[in-house]
């Protein structure tokens, strides 16, 4: 009997509607799914029990049958656990590998596991409690490096740099400022990935194909079965949205772009040239033929993979373009950029957070970068501001005495002090550490604004911790 029934499930479509020839092997190998998607395999058997639960509510299932069902789908999450689990030649996704199994161990109970569900409503589901869980654990790895910018950034104290725009010095920061604007940056993703993950708390199951069921489902049962806020509205919409794997995608995408740009200030920062950051051995690469080199490959890479994950959103993208209601067969392109995506971003994250906490700083080589006398430029400005020069005005004598320093190739501090409107009470300006200490607005990067802004990132962080679950 379970020979026989098992022998139907070759393909989930049986021999009824189709004939006794075989799929042809050029069609089995375009079109299977399961070589990616066993990974869902663990949510696929949550979602399972779930549905033979709903399946016995509705009186579909006998509680018999229900304890022969959930035994099996356990039997079955055992043997994916420890490997035994032998996947069958025609196990076109992980869906149909469970299905058969089940039906293998307990024969025509298993043939009703089926019952109300299609691998439409089926995947929605599975793939939704991994992206929810993927997503929290990616936002747990951005908490811990934004945990280790706060402590480096503490730990630099009054530390400061020069702050660049277009790449040109512009002005002194603190170090810790700048390391924290890494940090508010993550905290948008951390943010992101929390919205997307509320946004995506909708059980699909119980839409079945595309239209529901004619018999006594539970949909509501079932989503807070899987710990889901609420159920589909709209069967059509509930099999063919993957509005949920896009954000997720543009989540991680806009979280590797600001890998990418933390990667990228790495790379500059430990050239011979800027000098500001050494790497630790353990985090950095050698080559295979110069000696002396030591190289910043785990940066170089997370600027890298942030181009192979703007390709898998824009690749999801394409694919959602073109498709008419309800499921098509082109939504099983969803999983690899999204596995894909929460892998590399997953490990990129931990990279970076290893070679952050470790890396030295050269405090020595930033300082001596920031106090160029010219660095101190707008303070003169702002300096005549206070004795009622106009802004515009106070901009172009300055202008001209940084320009008559270049050019006649006299210090700065020579033509301040001899300038009418400046003179010797001025010089103070051009003082080493001088500039950022006067940066003293909210949010600003001298060491008052600094330390309240540590205060309310530690803050945030907390939040942020609390509101992802364990
Ligand atoms: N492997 C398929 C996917 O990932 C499962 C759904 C198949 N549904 C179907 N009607 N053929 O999308």
């Amino acid at each position: 009997m379970a020979d026989d029934t098992a022998g139907r499930l070759r393909t989930l479509w049986g021999e009824g509607r189709f004939g006794d020839q075989l799929p042809a092997d050029a069609l089995v190998a375009f079109t299977e799914s399961l070589s990616f998607d066993r990974r869902l395999a663990g949510d696929d058997l949550t979602a399972s029990r779930a549905h033979v639960r709903g399946l016995a509510r509705a009186g579909v299932l006998t509680n018999e049958e229900l304890d022969v069902l959930l035994a099996a789908l356990d039997r079955v999450g055992q043997e994916l656990a420890d490997g035994t689990f032998a996947f069958a030649a025609t196990d076109e996704d992980i869906h149909t590998a469970v299905e058969r199994r089940v039906t293998e161990l307990v024969g025509s109970v298993g043939a009703k596991l089926h019952t109300g569900r299609s691998r439409n409503d089926q995947v929605a589901t599975d793939l939704r409690l991994y992206t929810r869980r993927e997503l929290t654990a990616m936002a747990r790895r951005v908490l811990a490096l934004q945990e280790v910018l706060g402590r480096r950034a503490e730990e630099a104290e009054d530390a400061y740099l020069p702050g660049y725009t277009h790449m040109q010095r512009a002005q002194p920061v603190l170090l810790a400022h700048h390391l924290l604007a890494h940090g508010w940056a993550l905290a948008r993703d951390v943010d992101r990935l929390c919205a997307t993950v509320a946004r995506l708390d909708v059980s699909p199951l119980g839409a079945g194909a595309l239209a529901g069921s004619s018999l006594a489902l539970d949909p509501d049962g079932v989503a807070s079965d899987l710990g889901f806020s609420s159920r589909f509205e709209n069967s059509l919409d509930a099999v063919s949205d993957r509005d949920f794997v896009a954000e997720a995608l543009f989540d991680l995408t806009l979280l590797a772009v600001h890998l990418s740009r933390i990667g990228e200030e790495i790379v500059l920062w430990s050239t011979e040239e800027f000098g500001f950051l050494q790497l630790d051995d353990a985090y950095a690469t050698g080559s295979s033929m110069l000696p002396q080199k030591k190289n910043p490959d785990v940066a170089e890479l997370a600027r890298g993979k942030a181009g192979r994950l703007i390709g898998n959103l824009t690749g999801l993208l394409a694919v959602l373009k073109g498709l008419p209601l309800a499921y098509n067969r082109d939504l099983q392109e969803d999983k690899e950029p999204l596995f894909d995506g929460i892998d590399q971003v997953g490990r990129a994250i931990e990279a970076i957070t290893g070679l952050i906490s470790t890396a030295t700083f050269d405090l020595g080589r930033m300082r001596v970068a920031a106090d160029t006398e010219s660095s101190a430029a707008v303070d003169l400005a702002e300096w005549l501001v206070g004795r009622g020069t106009p802004f515009r005005e106070a901009h172009s004598i300055v202008g001209a005495l940084v320009r008559a320093s270049v050019e006649r190739r006299v210090p700065l501090a020579e033509l301040v002090e001899a300038h009418p409107a400046l003179g010797t009470e001025a010089l103070v300006l051009l003082e080493p550490g001088t500039a950022v200490a006067r940066r003293t607005t909210p949010g600003g990067a001298g060491p008052a604004p600094v330390a309240d802004q540590l205060v309310r990132f530690r803050q945030r962080l907390s939040v942020d911790s609390a509101r992802l679950p364990d």
